[in-house]
């Protein structure tokens, strides 16, 4: 049975799920982490335009905490899921309890994007919700090809695989061009969301660290700098943002480009 579920189900399940991811959390607080938990709409916006899972087996890639993987799940309630990340430890740990709590079936597979551990054409469909850049924080330009080529290998003939990022078209383009698979649809959205100052200084810190975090660097030093490099890149944008519309809106917008896998 196909069923693709509309938006107002959906909403309901967010602020529930946020609800529990943040609670006992200060204001503040409540407000940067409950922005995992749709980001801004932008996730509902992605799987309200990808293409049908159906009942399909279905792989997110670099699926994190197991955000977009929920929301995948809630969509299409009758697909067969799969999520990859290179570790489900530290800020990924809760994806279990996130999809329990979403009441999400997915099998979860611990594995490096760059070499996945499924045969050829082992999957009907796949997406990848800002792990792209993460990926390329750690591995670079070579890392993020080669999980977009290894995501075309476990794609069967005509399937389709969607990515948001905040790439550009054109770096998507330059992605794309080298690999199997042909742009079907592209389309880019903003976040709902306007932080004030006080929350947008404390977000950014802890995105400095997260930053960090995903540089994989095992010095101390090169870890600070790195971290210092970030918080002074957000801390220049946010003085940016403020000047020009009077809140902040901690990320750019997500671009989606939807590829299908040549015959
Ligand atoms: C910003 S998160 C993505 C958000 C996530 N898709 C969600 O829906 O919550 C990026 C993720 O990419 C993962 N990652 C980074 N490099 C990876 C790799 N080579 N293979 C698999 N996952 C990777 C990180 O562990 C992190 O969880």
């Amino acid at each position: 049975m196909r069923r693709r579920v509309r938006d107002p189900e959906i909403i309901a399940r967010e602020q529930t799920l946020r609800a529990w991811l943040t609670s006992g959390r200060d204001d503040v607080l409540q407000r940067i982490d409950g922005l995992d938990i749709g980001w801004g709409g932008v996730q509902r916006w992605g799987t309200a335009k990808m293409p049908d899972v159906g009942t399909g087996r279905h792989l997110d890639f670099a699926c994190g905490v197991g955000t977009f993987l929920a929301q995948v799940g809630w969509r299409f309630p009758n697909a067969e899921l799969v999520g990859l990340n290179i570790d489900f430890a530290g800020p990924h740990e809760p994806i279990r309890g996130l999809l329990l709590r979403a009441g999400v079936q997915s099998d979860l597979v611990r594995a490096d994007a760059r070499r996945m551990p499924f045969g050829d054409d082992a999957f009907d469909s796949a997406s990848c919700f800002l792990g792209l850049q993460d990926i390329e924080i750690g591995f670079g330009d070579d890392g993020v090809r080669a999980a977009v080529w290894e995501a075309t290998r476990v794609l069967r003939p005509n399937a389709a695989v969607t990515l948001l990022d905040t790439f550009s078209f054109a770096r998507f383009d330059r992605l794309l061009r080298e690999s199997s698979l042909q742009v079907t649809d592209r389309a880019e959205r903003a976040l709902a969301v306007r932080w004030s100052r006080p929350v947008a200084e404390r977000a950014i810190e802890l995105y400095a660290d997260g930053w960090a975090d995903q540089a994989r660097v095992s010095d101390l030093k090169e870890r600070e700098r790195i971290r210092s490099r970030a918080a002074r890149r957000l801390k220049a944008d946010l003085a940016r943002q403020l000047a020009s519309t009077g809140f902040f809106v901690p990320f750019g917008p997500v671009r989606m480009v939807v590829a299908r896998k040549r015959a």
